[in-house]
């Protein structure tokens, strides 16, 4: 049965990030159902999914409100398109609302993470036109090592070369700042003294280029694919000074970050900073169904209204944002996550996990351990204390799978060898379940010979 499928699949479907070939000596794993913490391949196994399938299962699996609700949605009213109301998706518009911090009320929805920043590249270029006319307002500031999706926007905001280089040339008017990486500072600087070179070096660049041209910024509070890197605490109060100062929108991407994942229902909340735009997507629906969203503030919003002749309206329509059944299972999920409080799990569990991970660093092959909330990395290094070839960290997360433990890995996101893994379980994560991932990545880093 399995073999069948594994064939079937070889011959007519296309995967992500993958090298078919690869197919002629390795095969793909065939996940056929989950539960909690836990998912089932076809051969009946069991394995502790401590990546929560891409970031975003957030809930864990299983979870029958979330299915019910879509069951009942479809029957209810399966879809019409947002250009009028339907009630899952102004109710669930209202909780995010009332979650979100400050004035980030008004929702535009959309169907993933990619989307929900395409969505916020255009509109924080329109409100450019309409709030400073005659001006051309149009460049975004982003940082390398910064993953905002694979769309030509988000992807041309993206600051992964080998995500990038099959497709450029990418769309006009972006930039890209150093990110704040204090493990490896890629200024060459050391925290504290730096005093975070690496934040005034965008306000240079807004001045280099003339403020002028210049529309927002946009960042993920903690870097996630390119590596987990927690900021020091003054870069982002800084990014939304500099922001303040010279008349840009600060568009944070809580695509990973958010609905629990860094121990706050949104990781900006760690540093106070509220941004004009925040994009969602992953949690918000804990990946039941795809929904993203774009989340602007009042004072965006407003930027839009006018004469219905004036064309000031945003000018963008998406088939399936606001589908009602998605927004359903987001209503559900979200519902999970309050009366749960898995924020506060994940901020304990992690900070747990965290604790025992840190003690890894009497290893050789650990070069850094740091996180926030369920949001964790291991940076692994070579004797010489390089990047630990790519070839060996797959081996690691091979192995680990091999003894029911699934990370995520580094993958096409920096030049240097593939060292990182990550760990970010469902926010639901116990203490048990913590140890048995620490005690299999000791037993597998320490056995590991190369
Ligand atoms: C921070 C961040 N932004 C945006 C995206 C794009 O989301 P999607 O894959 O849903 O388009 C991702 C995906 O991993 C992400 O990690």
């Amino acid at each position: 049965m399995t073999k069948d499928y594994r064939e079937t699949d070889k011959a007519h479907v296309w995967h992500p990030l993958f090298q078919h070939q690869r197919l002629e000596e390795t095969s793909l794993a065939v996940f056929e159902s989950a539960h909690g913490t836990t998912l089932v391949d076809s051969d009946g196994r069991e394995y502790l999914d401590a990546y929560s399938a891409l970031w975003n299962v957030n809930v864990g699996y299983g979870r029958q409100e979330i299915a019910d609700a879509v069951y009942a949605q479809i029957q209810q009213l399966p879809y019409y398109p947002h250009l009028q109301i339907n009630v899952p998706a102004t109710v669930l518009a209202e909780q995010l609302a009332a979650c979100l911090p400050g004035d980030l009320n008004h929702v535009y929805f959309c169907n993933s993470g990619s989307e929900a920043n395409e969505t916020a590249i255009k509109m924080a270029r329109q409100y450019g036109r309409q709030t400073y006319p005659g001006e051309n307002r149009y460049k975004i500031i982003s940082r390398y090592r910064g993953y905002h999706g694979f769309t030509y926007g988000a992807l041309s905001a993206t600051g992964q070369a080998r995500r990038r280089k099959a497709f450029e040339p990418l769309v006009p008017g972006f930039l890209h700042a150093h990110p704040p990486y204090c493990h490896r500072c890629p200024i060459g600087l050391n925290y504290p003294s730096c005093g975070t070179e690496c934040a005034d070096e965008i306000e240079r660049m807004i001045h280099w280029e003339g403020p002028e041209t210049v529309i927002a910024v946009i960042a993920e509070p903690i870097i996630g694919g390119g590596g987990v890197i927690i900021p020091p605490d003054e870069y982002l109060p800084r990014l939304r000074q500099i922001c303040d100062d010279y008349g840009l929108l600060l568009i944070l991407d809580e695509v990973i970050t958010g609905f629990g994942r860094t121990g706050k229902m949104f990781a900006c909340e760690h540093w106070d900073v509220q941004p004009d735009l925040i994009t969602l997507a992953k949690g918000l629906t804990s990946g039941y169904i795809p929904l993203g969203a774009c989340v602007a503030s009042g004072e965006v919003f407003n930027a839009f209204l006018g004469a219905s002749d004036d064309d000031k309206e945003f000018a963008q329509v998406c088939t399936y944002g606001g589908h009602p059944v998605a927004c359903a299972a987001g209503i559900a999920n979200l519902k999970i996550l309050q009366e749960e409080r898995l924020w506060e799990n994940a901020e304990k569990v992690g900070a747990y996990l965290l604790s025992k991970l840190e003690t890894l660093s009497d290893l050789p092959i650990v070069g850094d351990v740091r996180g926030k909330g369920l949001m964790l990395a291991v940076e692994l290094i070579e004797a010489d204390g390089g990047h630990l070839a790519t070839a060996k960290t797959n081996q690691i997360v091979a192995r680990l799978r091999e003894e029911g433990i699934i990370v995520g890995k580094i993958g096409h996101a920096i030049e240097e060898p593939e060292n990182i893994i990550f760990i970010a379980p469902p926010l639901i994560l116990n203490e048990a379940e913590a140890d048995r991932i620490f005690e299999t990545l000791r037993q597998v880093l320490v056995q590991q010979e190369f």
